[in-house]
């Protein structure tokens, strides 16, 4: 079966990995549209900033690093309207476009700080242009940066997967909740990287799925991503967690990450916060694994992550079904923070911090890094 990329800049040219003016102006965002999976396997495209603003808030694009990468190939396509009908714009017009495309696309989703870090990082490229560029060479430079981005966190994937899998043993059973695989980024996925590079290694891996309510990210994308590539995988329904942990089944849980403050605190899908304090109270290893792009360092603590509250229709009618009388009161916050001292440990491209502490983090991260 032909491989879907999760992401993916096309152009009419063909010359995927050219950056030129041609693959600049020609070029359109292709994404595996997430929201119909497991069912059915298609790409949506989008070539304009809208239709990239509608994919991050539909989810049809998601997880952390997933939602920077199309949101720095959507700052390109909010790019390219400078050049309709033939104009020629002046480089005032270029950074004014930059400006309002990036403050657009910032408002598609709130925590996960991954969107906000690629958003500054093309601004802060264009910042860095030569003051005698052209406007339509400089967006030929931030495509490059969107690229690079892309092509980085590939990079990231197999180096959390690599450290990740060295708290692995051959036999272990392994629960993971939402999902932080492939398709959340570039390539390999975070927590689930963890997984596939234990897999490979040859240990014997055992994989439980908790379905996450409400918009089953674990029974539609994870248990997909662990099938296709043969781990044995069992689906749980998330008040499940507990139970299986009570029974001995689970030696460790890895989880992805939306937004980690300087203090560990982590914000992650909702219900990851209650299979924390399950794993504590079961004395099961917690372990979140997340890039440096996934840390904001400005929040000395998790009481500043914003968290997104998504439309009530979702817990109510979820997937067209009614499942609750109409007219009532619905709480749907996306996601939750875990406070830090939950956490056994976080798994980075730099290596492993455990204990989290401020002063641990700062130490791998580089307290200056933003
Ligand atoms: O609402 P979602 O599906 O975007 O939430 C995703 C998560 O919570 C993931 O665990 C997180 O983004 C990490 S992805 C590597």
């Amino acid at each position: 079966m032909k491989k879907l990329s999760t992401l993916q800049w096309e152009t009419s040219v063909g010359a995927l990995g050219k950056v030129d003016e041609e693959a600049f102006r020609s070029g359109r965002l292709c994404l595996i549209d997430q929201t119909l999976l497991p069912m059915e396997r298609a790409h949506a495209t989008c070539r304009e900033v809208a239709q990239v603003w509608a994919a991050i808030k539909k989810l049809q694009v998601r997880g952390a690093p997933a939602i920077g990468i199309a949101a720095a190939y959507g700052v390109c396509i909010g790019l390219q309207t400078l050049f309709a009908d033939g104009r020629t714009p002046s480089m005032a017009e270029f950074y004014e476009r930059l400006d309002e495309v990036t403050a657009y696309l910032a408002s598609s989703r709130p925590t996960a700080v991954n969107l906000f870090w690629a958003l500054d990082r093309m601004k802060s490229r264009a910042e860095r242009l030569p003051g005698t560029i052209s406007p339509e060479k400089a967006c030929v430079r931030l495509l490059a940066e969107a690229k690079a981005i892309h092509r980085e966190d590939k990079v990231l994937c197999r180096k959390m997967g690599a450290y990740g899998a060295t708290l692995v043993s051959d036999g272990d059973g392994l629960l993971t909740h939402c999902n932080a695989g492939g398709l959340a980024t570039a390539d390999y996925g975070t927590a689930l990287a963890v997984f596939f590079t234990a897999h490979k290694q040859g240990k014997k891996i055992h994989v439980f799925a908790d379905e996450t309510r409400p918009l089953l990210q674990g029974a539609r994308l994870t248990s997909w991503e662990m099938r296709e590539h043969g781990i044995p995988v069992t689906l749980l329904c998330d008040s499940m967690a507990a139970l299986v942990m009570r029974q001995g089944k689970i030696n460790a849980v890895f989880v992805g990450a939306d937004r980690i403050a300087a203090n560990g605190d982590t914000a992650n899908k909702i219900g990851t916060y209650s299979v924390a304090v399950c794993a504590k109270a079961h004395k099961v290893p917690f372990y979140v694994v997340a890039p440096s792009t996934t840390f904001d360092l400005t929040l000395r603590n998790g009481s500043g992550i914003p968290i997104e509250e998504r439309d009530p229709e979702e817990v109510r009618c979820g997937f067209g079904k009614q499942t609750a009388p109409d007219g009532i009161e619905i709480y749907n916050p996306a996601f939750d923070v875990t406070p830090a001292r939950l956490i056994t440990g976080i798994v980075t491209e730099f290596g492993i911090i455990s204990p989290v502490t401020r002063a641990n983090i700062a130490k791998i991260l580089g307290s200056e890094k933003r």
